[in-house]
């Protein structure tokens, strides 16, 4: 069911991979509520991954940028401007990679240098990009940013490993970018803390599934779908969130307000 809240606005999606990824799913779901929207992912996802069959759908192009390249981001926002004959109104950051991770490096053992490049995809990413887009003048008055965060930017959550660090600073740069883009065009920038959900980056995390399933039992509304998420993202992108701005916005079921459940303490007490 559409409502129309995206009707004549204009966007790009970044990180659609394959059909799990949560870009995928905003993408479908901005389209629906009347976006037009310009695709984008690393020149190797693009390869590897299966967003020509999105991009049809959606009826979209599809421009390759390594976010850690600033040439890529320049000539994504020159391209998108000259598709769209102007700027857009919405962008959504759906990037993440942690390379320890990857190679399976454990917190207390971190390489910097994989650091250094986890740290520049899934964080200094998000800078690259607002600061590429207020170079272009890309983003119309009253636009809207979200990025994808967790709450291991606030919580321990061990097998999140540097991760959360890098998170932590992806929130901080929402509301640093946040204040600037907001007092220059009023453009409002967020980020969304969606609950764990079955993608091709969350199952690159150690014990996934049954943190997933924790999660589940910790959380009154249980755990947000992806779906969900393209949803409360679409209304981060209407015209009904203007002034929500700066803001770190769990989208999780209650898991981040909620210390224990009574499903938990049963399941402790077998
Ligand atoms: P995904 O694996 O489908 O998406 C990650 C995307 O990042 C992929 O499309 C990948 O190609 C892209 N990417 C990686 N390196 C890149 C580079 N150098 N340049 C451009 N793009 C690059 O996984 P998912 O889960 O949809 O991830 C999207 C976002 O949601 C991430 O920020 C993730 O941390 C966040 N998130 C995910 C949760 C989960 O449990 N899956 C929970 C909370 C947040």
């Amino acid at each position: 069911m559409s409502h129309n809240l995206l009707k004549g606005k204009k966007g790009i999606i970044f990180g659609a991979l394959d059909e799990k990824s949560i870009a995928w799913k905003t993408a479908l779901r901005c389209v629906a509520e009347g976006a037009e929207i310009v695709l984008t992912n690393a020149p190797v996802a693009i390869r590897m991954g299966e967003i020509n069959k999105l991009a049809e759908q959606c009826k979209a192009p599809v421009i390759g940028a390594d976010v850690t390249n600033m040439d890529d981001l320049d000539n994504l926002f020159l391209k998108t401007k000259e598709h769209f004959g102007g700027g857009v109104d919405f962008i959504l950051h759906s990037i993440g990679m942690s390379v320890n991770m990857r190679k399976g490096n454990d917190y207390t053992n971190l390489n910097y240098d994989y650091m250094h490049k986890s740290v520049d995809i899934s964080a200094m990413s998000f800078h690259r990009v607002l600061q590429t887009a207020i170079k272009h003048d890309a983003i119309n008055e009253w636009g809207s940013v979200v990025a994808l965060t967790f709450i291991a930017a606030h919580l321990a959550f061990p097998n999140y490993n540097e991760m959360a660090d890098i998170k932590a600073m992806l929130e901080s740069i929402t509301r640093s970018f946040g204040y600037q883009y907001g007092m220059k065009k009023h453009v409002r920038i967020n980020t969304v803390s969606q609950s764990p959900t079955v993608t091709t980056a969350g199952q690159g995390i150690a014990g996934f599934d049954g943190f997933v399933s924790f999660s589940e039992k910790m959380s009154p509304l249980g755990n947000a779908s992806a779906d969900q998420c393209a949803e409360f993202t679409v209304s981060l992108f209407s015209d009904y969130t203007r002034m929500v701005t700066m803001q770190n916005l769990f989208h999780d079921g209650g898991f981040s307000s909620t210390g224990v459940t009574e499903a938990v303490i049963a399941q402790m007490s077998k």
